[in-house]
């Protein structure tokens, strides 16, 4: 079989995702492949799946029978590759259930992609690789971004947590951070080739530095990068209240990079849910975590995932769950329907809810936040903010960037301003993103 010249990479699931997806890229063009716009144009296709809800893992299976139906019709030639979670989950299974598939890759394992792709072409065999390399956070796999301006950074990966609904651990392992120089020595190459803003991601950013050799905290690695030229905006996802540290808040207070917006999944408002969920905080140290933020940094935009219908949530649960949704009043959220998953506790768990209740209470939830989020958004106008400019928006004619707080914001200005950061005054608010006028 002669090499192969293009590829196409779809990704399920989260930002995790969306970087491993990068690397891979980095790596194929490293190997002189070049990207097709599409799956019809390329001779691999690589789909990064999800496993994090069945949902995601439905969506992965429907696009991996279109691939193999595409394989099978006259004769075209295409390497299926499945990357991710479910390729951790599901491992030399997925060969049996769709045969057309050539190669499985777990995340840990994706530097060793073209050694794969090599042992399928010689060795006429399909590959599977998902043991997980543990020098795996030592390797910096270089990463084709197609932003410029904005950059994902891992410094961690897998988690220890094992929230009892959550596939994650069984899947990413164990807590393993990046060393700290590693990271720095990638956010310097990042702000040199002109990237403005970073995002570090982990699944419990807070808890960086555990185990490393040369010990270092969460807020430790901030004010280092806070010190790297060219570098003007940091972010980071995704931090779990348990851990949310004086050092933390101190460091978005004070820290000038570092935006004033955090991710903070509390899932339910019972403390009851929140014990069978293992989260480690009752819903009250939650909202003192929240005062806290919110006291030293008043400014702050908040965020969080809300799980409804886990398993024996009864409607006076479900209650505290809206009730912790108008206390707080965040900016936006994330909220999902319990989903059952391979070896998770939570399965074990009495009180399993009928489809049609947890339908419900997302319905519920969504119709709060909707006006929470309209609310606050239009708490903004007249004010004046900072924004990154990207470029012009999607839909043409304006500029488009965010805010600190993470807002999409449009406003008419010369695109040469694309890289900046500007002011911005709000004029008006939508649900989803803000207007506003260029300040001189
Ligand atoms: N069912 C529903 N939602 C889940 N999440 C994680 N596992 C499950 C599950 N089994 C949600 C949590 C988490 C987010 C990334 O996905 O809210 O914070
Ligand atoms: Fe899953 Fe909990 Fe870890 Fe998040 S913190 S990845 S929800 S186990």
């Amino acid at each position: 079989m002669p090499p192969m010249k293009s590829f196409h990479i779809i990704t399920f699931g989260c930002q995790m995702n969306e970087h491993d997806s990068e690397r891979m890229s980095g790596i194929l063009r490293s190997q002189g492949l070049v990207p097709a716009a599409t799956v019809d144009d390329a001779e691999m296709v690589i789909l990064n799946t999800c496993s994090i809800r069945e949902k995601a893992e439905q969506k992965f299976y429907s696009e991996l029978g279109r691939l193999a139906h595409l394989k099978g019709r006259d004769g075209k030639r295409i390497t299926i590759a499945v990357a991710g979670c479910i390729a951790q989950q599901e491992g030399s299974r997925l060969l049996s259930r769709t045969p057309s598939v050539d190669l499985v890759i777990g995340p840990s394992d994706i530097a060793r992609l073209s050694e794969m792709i090599e042992q399928r072409r010689d060795g006429g065999r399909p590959v599977v690789e998902t043991g997980g390399d543990p020098e795996y956070h030592h390797k910096l796999v270089p990463a084709a971004r197609t932003d410029g301006l904005k950059a994902w950074v891992s410094i961690m990966y897998g988690c220890d947590n094992f929230c009892t609904y959550c596939v994650v651990p069984y899947l990413r392992g164990r807590e393993r951070s990046r060393p700290l120089q590693d990271i720095i020595a990638e956010v310097r190459s990042l702000a040199d080739r002109g990237y403005r803003e970073i995002t570090f991601l982990g699944q419990n950013v807070n808890s960086y530095g555990k185990g490393l050799e040369a010990p270092c905290s969460f807020p430790e690695l901030l004010c280092q990068v806070q010190e790297v030229d060219g570098i003007e905006r940091i972010r980071f996802v995704t931090s779990h209240p348990r851990d949310l540290s004086v050092g933390l808040v101190g460091a978005i207070r004070d820290l000038p990079k570092v935006c004033e917006s955090i991710h903070l999944p509390v899932q339910s408002g019972s403390d009851r849910v929140l014990a069978a969920m293992n989260r480690r905080y009752t819903s009250d140290e939650y909202r003192e975590n929240v005062k806290q933020l919110r006291d030293a940094v008043p400014a702050v935009s908040l965020t969080t995932d809300i799980i409804v219908g886990f398993p024996g949530e009864d409607d006076e649960d479900f209650a505290m769950t809206l009730d912790i949704l108008r206390d707080i009043q965040f900016d936006t959220i994330f909220a999902f329907k319990y989903s059952k998953r391979p070896n998770t506790k939570a399965l074990d768990l009495p009180g399993h809810l009928p489809e049609q209740v947890k339908e419900d209470r997302l319905e519920q939830v969504f119709a709060l936040q909707k006006e929470i989020t309209l609310r606050k958004n239009r708490q903004h106008v007249g004010s004046v903010q900072e924004v990154l400019v990207e470029g012009e928006s999607r839909k043409g004619g304006t500029l488009t960037g965010r805010t600190r707080g993470n807002m999409a914001l449009n406003f008419a200005g010369p695109h040469n301003l694309k890289g900046s950061l500007v002011k911005v005054r709000i004029t008006s608010a939508g649900p989803n993103s803000l207007i506003g006028d260029l300040c001189e």
